[in-house]
C-alpha cells in the first residue's frame, strides 16, 4: 500500500506504508513523529520483548554525535559521508560537524523514499560548507563514490560513517568488501566510523532480532563482537578501540554508560 494522494512517481508515492520499515521503526523508538501504525506495532512488538531496544537506538545516536564531534574538533576532519542516514532526527551528522566548522561537507546516502522525502531537513547546511543527499543502495558503492565526489573532495580525508547499515547487508563478507571498497577510494588520514547491533551481550535482544527478521521487515543482522571490530582490519583504532558504545569516550550526556548489544569504534586510515 502507498499513498495514493501523492504525485506519480514521487518519493511519497513509493512509500510502503503496509509494511514496517527499518528508518522508520528506528525513528518511532527515536521518539520521532515521522512513522506509521505498522512501524508503531513492529517497534511496540519489539519493545514487549526487549525493551532495551530504545537505549540501544538513542545510545547509538549519541555515539554517533561523540566521534562527529571528536572528528570535527579533535582531528580536523571536514567531509563526511554518512551512509544509512535514516530519518532526520536531532544532532544529524551535519549539525554536529558544523557547529563545530561551518565549513564542513556531507553527503548523505540513504536508500529508503521516506528518508528521500524528508532530505530537505538534512540539507540545511551553513553558508560555508555544503550538503547533500543521495538516493541510493550501499550494495552499489561505485555509484555511491561517484555521486559523492560531486559534493566532496575525495583526494582529501573524508569520514565514513555507517551507523546501524551494515547489518542490512545480509552476508557478512559483502558487508566487508563493501567497507573495503569505500576505504579503499578514500585517501590516508581518513577514517571509519561504525557502530551495529551486536551478538553475544544480551540471549533477548537476539531473541527479539530474531522475531522482527521473521516478522517481514527488512532483516537486520546481528553480528558478533569480532566481526564488527574486523570492519577496522587495517585501520588504527582511536582509544578505546571497539567497545559498546556507551563506553566509547562517554560525556555528561551519555545515556547507560554500560555495555549494551551495541558496539563500534572509529579508526584512522594509515
Ligand atoms: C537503523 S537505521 C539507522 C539510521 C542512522 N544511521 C542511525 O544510526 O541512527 C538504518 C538505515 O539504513 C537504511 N538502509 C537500509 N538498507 C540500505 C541499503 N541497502 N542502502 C542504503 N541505505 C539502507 C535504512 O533506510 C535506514 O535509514
Amino acid at each position: 500500500m502507498t499513498d495514493p494522494a501523492a504525485a506519480p512517481g514521487s518519493a511519497q508515492q513509493k512509500i510502503d506504508t503496509s509494511v514496517p520499515h527499518s528508518a522508520r521503526i528506528w525513528n518511532y523508538w527515536l521518539g520521532g513523529k515521522d512513522n506509521y501504525p505498522v512501524d508503531e506495532e513492529a517497534g511496540d512488538a519489539y519493545t514487549a520483548v526487549f525493551p532495551g531496544i530504545v537505549t540501544i537506538a538513542r545510545s547509538s545516536r549519541a555515539f554517533l554525535r561523540r566521534n562527529i564531534t571528536y572528528l570535527a574538533g579533535e582531528v580536523g576532519i571536514r567531509q563526511f559521508l554518512d551512509i544509512g542516514t535514516g530519518l532526520p532526527t536531532a544532532d544529524n551528522t551535519h549539525q554536529v560537524a558544523q557547529r563545530i566548522a561551518p565549513e564542513s561537507r556531507i553527503v548523505y546516502v540513504d536508500n529508503d523514499p521516506m528518508v528521500l522525502a524528508h532530505a530537505r531537513a538534512l540539507l540545511y547546511s551553513t553558508p560555508e560548507g555544503a550538503t547533500a543527499y543521495v538516493d541510493a543502495d550501499i550494495l552499489a558503492p561505485d555509484r555511491i563514490l561517484e555521486v559523492a565526489a560531486e559534493t566532496l573532495d575525495l583526494k582529501r580525508p573524508t569520514a565514513l560513517i555507517l551507523s546501524n547499515i551494515l547489518g542490512h547487508i545480509a552476508d557478512y563478507d559483502r558487508a566487508r568488501s563493501i567497507v573495503i571498497r569505500l576505504m579503499d577510494a578514500l585517501p590516508s588520514g581518513s577514517y571509519l566510523s561504525v557502530n551495529d547491533g551486536s551478538r553475544g551481550i544480551d540471549p533477548v535482544f537476539e531473541q527479539a532480532q530474531d522475531a522482527y527478521n521473521e516478522s517481514g521487515a527488512v532483516p537486520y543482522n546481528l553480528r558478533t563482537i569480532d566481526q564488527i571490530a574486523a570492519y577496522f582490519e587495517g585501520l588504527e583504532l582511536v582509544e578505546p578501540g571497539v567497545v559498546s558504545v556507551p563506553l566509547w569516550r562517554p560525556d555528561g550526556d551519555t545515556p547507560a554508560p554500560e555495555p549494551i548489544g551495541e558496539h563500534g569504534g572509529l579508526a584512522r586510515k594509515p
